[in-house]
């Protein structure tokens, strides 16, 4: 049996453990803080899946969705595939224990968000991460042959043979947060499940812990990185200074909320007035959306289209946000569904169904990464082989399914199929342990990073630079400009590295670093504007 190391303990990383672990394999979850704190635990919206495998309607529509969204770059095998396997990922999910909403009829309440033509998403009212990461943290925390490491920050990944990809991975470098400790951790087979990077720019829905860690581990490796530029911002995250932008679902617009600027909504106030008066039938807010001149879906078009036209109105009128009106549609109704947004509100005197909400933009979800194969297999960037005995699954990966745009509520279910597709093809072939010696971190000559004010610094300038320069709308110079600063501050962390014992700081910062090289480096490549991906420069040309 073989012994495996996961980094990670989001969905991806849980879901695999539990697997292999039932496979009778041991594996150790290390993860950075608490086991929880993932971007998994935060989401809202839900898991879109076609719960029947013998729909064909349904999973062809769901298929078109994701592929629309993709908007003419998804992979259509990998799209097909992981949908017809939803089914059955989300029976697993049910065993592992996740309660999903039902309805008093006992079948599966389902939701909507932007980009999907019918409801399909299964929910925990508006914490559905936090329900699957219960399931799935109790689970492993129970298991006997699970060992959960938390507060154990990977450093870097430590290769069979030193400088060649080709001959696979043998463990990881890890920093225990408690005793600062550097520990060697040997490995038959090693998970990256690290998440996602949304922690690059200041305004990001993603917790603290988003840091793009696994991608430049593996890159440092020699695994090959895809489509970075695919960087997408959630359009509606709560945008008030005294709070961070908490997420506001897409689920609620599709209970029918409406996304206005302050134009709009005065002049939808003033007709709904004059309704009333006139005792006239009172008008939708949709009418009155500014989104209705980027796609006739209006507030429910994709993600790219709709947060791309908040910015633009945001720019053009100097606000900060734009407003989600809710006040049109039934209160209890709203109240029921979505408890934990309102629990967030109720600190700003803010109520659904009644108050227009302050949202805006934030950085939400990485479509690129490491470039995988059908299971999870990382590509080395140099021979384009598989990388042996490693494995990148969840929002660390591309793997093709959602193009340069992804489809609301597909990320769970791409992190959950891709995570059992790799512990089933290890338990299908049982790999061999592998016998190593394990060279000891290089601790020689380093001393403890006394100034600690020059990292996060230079942490705060790296997250103005990627707010401001690679965000929704890019342009080739202000690109050029970011690449300067970042490739000055990765000299500047390369030298503080070299010398100094790591922290967390410096790990990270040394991360983000190079995620965000490789956001400007796939984005200044690209010579067209898709999904996602916006240069304002490609369309004046
Ligand atoms: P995560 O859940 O982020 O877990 C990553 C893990 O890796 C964490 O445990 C972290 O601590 C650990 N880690 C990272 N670096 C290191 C390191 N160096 N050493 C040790 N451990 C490390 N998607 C949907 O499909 N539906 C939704 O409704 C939805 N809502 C969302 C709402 C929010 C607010 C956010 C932020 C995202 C949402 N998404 C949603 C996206 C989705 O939640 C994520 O893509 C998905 O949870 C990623 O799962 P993961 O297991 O790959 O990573
Ligand atoms: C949301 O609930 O709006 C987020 C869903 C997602 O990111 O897929």
């Amino acid at each position: 049996m073989a012994h495996i190391v996961i980094i990670g303990s989001g969905i991806a990383g849980l879901f695999a453990a539990l697997r292999l672990a039932d496979a009778n394999h041991t594996v150790t979850v290390v993860t950075k803080q608490r086991p929880t704190d993932s971007s998994t635990n935060w989401a809202q919206g839900g898991i879109a899946a076609i719960l029947d495998k013998t729909d064909g309607v349904g999973l062809e529509a769901h298929v078109n969705d994701t592929l629309r969204s993709g908007d003419g770059l998804c992979d259509e095998n990998v799209v097909r595939t992981i949908i017809t396997e939803a089914a059955e990922r989300i029976q697993d999910l049910l065993h592992i224990g996740v309660r999903f909403e039902t309805n008093e009829d006992g079948a599966f309440n389902l939701v909507r968000e932007g980009g999907h033509s019918k409801r399909r998403i299964l929910h925990a009212k508006d914490a559905t991460g936090k329900e699957i990461e219960r399931a799935l943290s109790e689970g492993a925390a129970q298991h006997p042959n699970i060992t959960i490491k938390p507060n154990t920050l990977a450093i870097d990944l430590i290769q069979r043979e030193h400088g060649n990809p080709n001959q696979g991975i043998a463990g990881v470098w890890c920093l225990d947060q408690v005793s600062q400790e550097v520990l060697t951790l040997s490995a038959d087979i090693v998970f990256l499940a690290t998440g996602g990077v949304g922690q690059l720019w200041s305004t990001t829905t993603n917790p603290s812990v988003a840091t793009g860690d696994g991608l430049a581990m593996a890159y440092r490796a020699g695994a090959a990185v895809k489509d970075m530029a695919f960087i997408q911002f959630h359009p509606t995250a709560l945008a008030r200074q005294d709070d961070r932008p908490f997420l506001i679902t897409e689920a609620v617009r599709g209970e029918g909320g409406v996304i206005l600027d302050k134009a709009g909504l005065r002049a939808w106030q003033i007709a709904t007035q004059k309704a009333r008066d006139e005792g006239s039938e009172e008008p939708l807010p949709d009418g009155f959306s500014f989104t209705l001149a980027h796609s006739p879906l209006g507030s429910m078009a994709t993600r790219d289209i709709v947060a791309r036209s908040i910015d633009q109105t945001m720019k053009q009128t100097g606000s900060t946000h734009v407003f989600l009106v809710t006040s049109h549609l039934d209160q209890a109704h709203l109240l029921a569904h979505f408890p934990t947004i309102q629990k967030r509100l109720d600190r700003h005197g803010l109520q659904l169904g009644r108050d227009p909400l302050p949202v805006a933009p934030a950085a939400h979800y990485v479509v690129g990464g490491l470039a995988v194969d059908d299971i999870g297999r990382p590509h080395s960037r140099g021979s384009g082989e598989i990388i042996p005995s490693l494995y990148a699954i969840g929002e660390v990966a591309c793997t093709g399914m959602h193009g340069a745009n992804r489809l609301a509520s597909n990320s769970l279910l791409e992190a959950v199929v891709y995570a059992a597709r790799a512990a089933d093809h290890i338990i299908k072939t049982n790999p061999n342990s592998f016998e190593h010696s394990l060279p000891d971190w290089r601790a020689d000559g380093l001393t403890n990073l006394v100034e600690h004010a020059p990292a996060i610094n230079d942490r705060a300038s790296l997250r103005t630079t990627m707010s401001q320069e690679v965000g929704i709308v890019k342009r080739f110079n202000r690109l050029h400009r970011a690449r300067r600063r970042l490739d000055l501050l990765h000299e500047e962390v390369d030298m503080i590295w070299k010398t100094a014992l790591p922290s967390r700081e410096i790990v990270e910062l040394r991360n983000m670093t190079l995620v965000g090289r490789l956001v400007i480096e796939d984005s200044l490549q690209r010579k067209e504007n898709r999904g996602l991906h916006f240069n304002a420069d490609l369309v004046e040309e």
